[in-house]
Order: C-alpha cells, then structure tokens, then sequence
C-alpha cells in the first residue's frame, strides 16, 4: 500500500492502541466510554509522537547520593485540537505534558462540498516559536487537517506534528502531498472513504460520538 511507504507517516500498532481503537468503532460505545477512549488513546499516541524530545541533564539529590539525571528541556509545546473532535485528545495529551500550552482552531465540514470552513482560531503568544501537535480523532478528505496546518504556517510555525486516530488512504495522500515535511501520526490506517467522505469502517461522526450529539 502506497501510503505505508510515505516518509513521516507513522503507523502505530501497539495492541493496546488496536485494542481501543476497535472498541471506538463500536457503534454500541457509548458516550462515556467513548470518550475515556479517546483520551486513552492519545495517551498512547503522545506517547510515541513525544519520543524525540529533547532532555538536559538536571542535579538530583536521591536519598543515596547526588546526580545528574534527565529532564526534559525546552518545554515550549503547545497542542491545537481542531474542534470539536480533537477536543476528546487534548486532556490525554496534557496528562504526558501538564504545562503545555493549548491553542484552538475550529473547522467544521461542509455536508454537501465536504470542504471545511474555519470558525474560530485562537493560538497561545509567541505561537511561532512552539512544537506544535495538532490534534484530531479523524483524518478523511484530509481537508480539515490541510486547512489547519495551512493556517499554522502563516502565523509562522515550523514546528508541527499532526496527531490522528483513524486516517483514510485518501487523507494520508492529500495530506503527504500537501506537507511532507509534518510528521503524521495515524493509530489505524482504514480502508477507503464513502460517498459521504466518511471513513470505512471508521468509527462514525468522532464529534457527535465524543459530545453525545449523534442524530
Ligand atoms: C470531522 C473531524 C475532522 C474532519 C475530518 O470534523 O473531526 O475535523 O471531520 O474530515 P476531513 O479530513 O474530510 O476534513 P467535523 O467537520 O465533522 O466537525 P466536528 O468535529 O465539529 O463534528
Ligand atoms: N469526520 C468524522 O468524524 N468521521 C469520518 O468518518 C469522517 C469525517
């Protein structure tokens, strides 16, 4: 498969992760569930996509002896949810890192075009010079993920990391050839989209499913 090969997409196959991703598909999950989930499962994905960050060796008194032992340096990290659904990620995400900062930007898609439409944007200062992780439960078309690194970008970022739970092959590849340089970080890569831009088998509407507003 095309997309398995792309450079800085990053499949993750923990069995945990598999293991919540498939109770998530369930259509009987229901709200409460559903969202311990998801927050459950960006614990797991922050987990992998926070790998590289940079430590310094601290002075630490143990009650043995004195030493130098690491500390994670430069915390200038922000995570941006697109909203609604990448709200569900961000509680997981601020377990692994309390003192991130957390920046908003709201997109919702059109039913008809699919395309999204921004609503509110709002970014912590000095947004520029962050790591940034976006954040988002779904990526289909890959519109809405395209839209919010596009936007990211003209304020300056260069730092970004795309975090998402399940990912079409059509999203991967809009998103891969739009920005091959932002790490993309996908718990299940599925089949393909339906004629409403839906992921099969996917899980549904993430937001509807997160917030309980399923029609
Ligand atoms: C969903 C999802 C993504 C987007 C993915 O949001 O959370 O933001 O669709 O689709 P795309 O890759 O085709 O752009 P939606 O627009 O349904 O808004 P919501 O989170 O408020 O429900
Ligand atoms: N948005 C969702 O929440 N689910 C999909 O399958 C596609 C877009």
């Amino acid at each position: 498969m095309e997309e398995k090969k792309m450079k800085n997409v990053i499949y993750l196959d923990h069995p945990l992760l598999q293991h919540k991703i498939t109770i998530l598909r369930d259509k009987k999950t229901g709200t409460n569930e559903f969202r311990r989930l998801v927050k459950e499962v960006a614990v797991l994905e922050g987990y992998e996509a926070l790998r590289h960050l940079k430590t310094e060796l601290v002075d630490v008194e143990t009650p043995i002896e004195n030493a130098k032992e690491p500390k994670i340096s430069g915390k200038k990290l922000c995570f941006v949810p697109i909203l609604r659904a990448g709200l569900g990620m961000v509680e997981g995400m601020l377990e692994l890192v309390p003192s991130a900062k957390v920046g908003h930007i709201g997109l919702y898609r059109d039913e008809v075009t699919h395309e999204p439409h921004e609503y509110y944007c709002k970014l912590p200062y000095s947004i520029a010079d962050r790591e940034i992780y976006v954040l988002d439960p779904m990526l289909a078309t890959g519109g809405s993920a395209c839209d919010a690194v596009k936007l990211l970008k003209e304020k300056g970022c260069k730092n970004i990391t795309f975090i998402c739970i399940i990912a079409a092959p059509e999203g991967v590849k809009n998103f891969h050839e739009h920005y091959p340089e932002v790490p993309l970080y996908v718990g299940a890569l599925d089949r393909c989209l339906n004629e409403n831009a839906y992921i099969c088998p996917g899980l549904g509407d993430a937001g509807d499913r997160i917030f309980g507003t399923v029609k």
